[in-house]
């Protein structure tokens, strides 16, 4: 996730950029540029860091002055955080200019027919592809830039926000967007334009915005109104949606949510479809991922996977060793990165190590990565943070689209981990034929209709937050999983603990017996995943041992269970869904419980005390 914002009228756009960029920093913070038209040049400065780098570097004698320009805050997708890569991008002409959000999934072939036309590339970005594609078929269509950028997006498969300049019609700008947001201001009397990534940067100018919609390109010109067509078949919108904002500046943020940790609960669909998009190919059976396919005889050869995390991202790991165990059939142990870099492991050049971290620069984490490349060992890198430690340090990797985690409780992270551990062990279990086709492709089938079933799921938040009322003052919690679901149980807790400081603890659910049913009594809320799919009915009974002693049931059950509801005291329901997927479902309405509690507990829910979003020292 990146941020965008222009602007274009009779002010001083450099001021109102820069602001801007400010204000949609929670989008991206890796690298930051602005480009700006003084009415003769482009002027273009941009830098690796955040934006108060990007203010240095433009006091190098950067002309600020000119009426229209726009900036980009980067959340690196394609190509490592730095100055070459950063946005904005020139044409090779350098007449036109381009930023965006969103990933082009298809730039390496659209790359590869502009080098054969004599086309030559500064960066790794999928962006620079885009814009010389623009360019090219303005040259070859001799037509205006809308056209152009219409037909160029009619040959893109991905997402995008994207804003676009052409410095031979300086009094006008293209926006066009699929998949990735973008709202334009519109001033007084069309005497100037604001386009963002959210309202945010233009929210003290102007309350009229719209807001495009998918598959619809804008041009936007002064002293009239934006006109919209749309992309792929040309036709005039002429129903232009101004709205009239009603939402705070911090309100915009965090996209109308009252904090992040609820705006990056909401996002995990589309967080998941970002994750598998390019990757997944159901309708073809095909997973393809880069890192892994370049190194696949070292995963099917690999005598065990050894997998390093540490917190949510351990937790990741231990659904992971069920997913790799049942479906590819490959031992895997699961190791504290903190336990791991100091008890003398056996690794040897057989071992493939997978350290998954949201951050990338988890110190335990990041040790034991080295420790295993000492030892001989192949280490892909699953994080979600392009050009972080863990990342660089890897042989090779895959990242997680979740866009930038900004809440300190990991929770889309959570989700989109899993969502890539779940293609890597699918494509292992097909390649060493593992799985049957039939069977692999129902997999593939149900992971597409995941971000939908979640969807479905998020609307049953008051449910969870009635609940999250009555128990929020107890002092103490239980979870209960088995198989799939016991990470999710550990992970439940987790959350619990870290944003609302309730005790809470996480157990296989038939652990019960050996000590924890103890703690059984009326005071005592119990968290059980009982879905359908997997030990159901061991789960059954741990749950009557539980109400035998008085204990009180929450318990997540797949939908129409009617066994469940009879006896616990509440139950939530989530969609059916393959087993190995159920911990992508069951996830969601504790991350739920532990947010509304902890809200309702004054907590501060997206920085909790003691804690930090990466714990980079030991
Ligand atoms: C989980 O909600 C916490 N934020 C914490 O346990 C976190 O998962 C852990 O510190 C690992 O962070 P990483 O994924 O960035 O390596």
């Amino acid at each position: 996730m990146c941020g965008i914002t222009g602007y274009i009228g009779y002010r001083e756009a450099y001021p109102i950029i820069i602001q801007g960029l400010r204000r949609l920093e929670y989008r991206g913070y890796d690298s930051a540029g602005v480009v700006l038209f003084d009415g003769q040049d482009i002027n273009l400065s941009k830098t690796k860091g955040k934006v108060s780098e990007l203010e240095k570097k433009v006091t190098e004698g950067v002309s600020t002055k000119g009426n229209i320009g726009f900036g980009h805050t980067r959340w690196a997708t394609h190509g490592v955080p730095n100055h070459i890569n950063s946005h904005p991008h020139l044409s090779q002409s350098g007449n036109l200019v381009i930023v965006h959000n969103g990933i082009i999934e298809n730039y390496d072939t659209l790359k590869k027919e502009l080098l054969s036309r004599g086309y030559k590339f500064h960066s790794d970005t999928d962006t620079e592809v885009l814009i010389n594609l623009i360019e090219e078929i303005k040259l070859q269509e001799n037509c205006k830039l809308g056209k152009a950028v219409q037909l160029a997006l009619n040959q893109v498969v991905g997402a995008y926000a994207i804003l676009v300049f052409d410095k031979n019609k300086p009094n006008e700008l293209v926006v066009a967007k699929l998949g990735s947001p973008i709202a334009m201001g519109i001033g007084k009397d069309n005497k100037e334009f604001f386009i963002a990534s959210d309202a945010t940067p233009f929210i003290e100018y102007t309350k009229d915005a719209i807001y495009l919609e998918d598959g619809e390109l804008a041009i936007v010109k002064l002293d009239r109104d934006i006109h919209i067509r749309k992309i792929n078949d040309d036709q005039i919108v002429n129903d232009l949606r101004i709205q009239q904002l009603q939402l705070s500046l911090d309100q915009i943020e965090k996209g109308g949510y009252e904090h992040f940790m609820l705006k990056e609960i909401y996002e995990q669909p589309s967080a998941i479809t970002d994750t598998y998009r390019g990757r997944l190919l159901a309708n073809k059976g095909i997973i393809k991922m880069a890192g892994l396919d370049d190194n696949l005889e070292r995963f099917l050869n690999a005598k065990r996977i050894i997998i390093v995390a540490c917190g949510t991202s351990w937790h990741a790991g231990l659904v992971a060793e069920y997913l790799f165990e049942e479906i590819a059939r490959i031992p895997v142990e699961v190791e504290y990165g903190s336990e791991f870099r100091y008890r003398n492991p056996i690794i040897t050049e057989n071992d493939v190590v997978i350290a998954i971290s949201q951050s990338g620069e988890t110190a335990d984490t990041l040790a034991a990565v080295k420790l295993a490349k000492s030892k001989g060992a192949f280490v892909f890198g699953i994080c979600n943070v392009v050009g972080s430690s863990i990342a660089r340090e890897a042989h090779a990797g895959a990242y997680t689209h979740a866009g930038p985690e900004i809440g300190v409780a990991s929770t889309k992270a959570f989700t989109t981990q899993i969502t890539l551990l779940s293609l890597l062990a699918l494509k292992l279990g097909k390649e060493k034929g593992n799985i049957d086709t039939p069977s692999y492709q129902t997999y593939l089938q149900e992971m597409v209709q995941i971000p939908s079933k979640i969807e479905k799921l998020l609307g049953e938040d008051a449910h969870v937050k009635k609940i999250a009322a009555i128990y929020k003052d107890l002092p103490n919690f239980l979870y209960l999983g088995r198989g799939y679901n016991f990470p999710v149980a550990l992970e439940g807790a987790l959350k619990l603990k870290e944003i609302s400081y309730i005790h809470a603890e996480g157990y296989p659910a038939a652990e019960m017996k050996h000590g924890p049913i103890a703690l059984i009594d009326e005071n005592m809320p119990v968290a059980v995943i009982a879905t359908r799919r997997g030990h159901y009915q061991k789960v059954v009974s741990n749950i009557q041992e539980i109400k035998s002693r008085k204990g009180i049931i929450i318990a997540i059950v797949t939908e129409g269970d009617t066994t469940v509801k009879d006896i616990a005291d509440h139950i939530i329901e989530v969609p059916e869904t393959l087993e190995a997927f159920t911990p992508l479902l069951t996830t969601i309405p504790l991350q739920l419980l532990s947010y509304h509690i902890a809200v309702m507990r004054g907590c501060n829910v997206d920085q909790p005390r003691n804690l930090a979003k990466a714990v980079t020292v030991e």
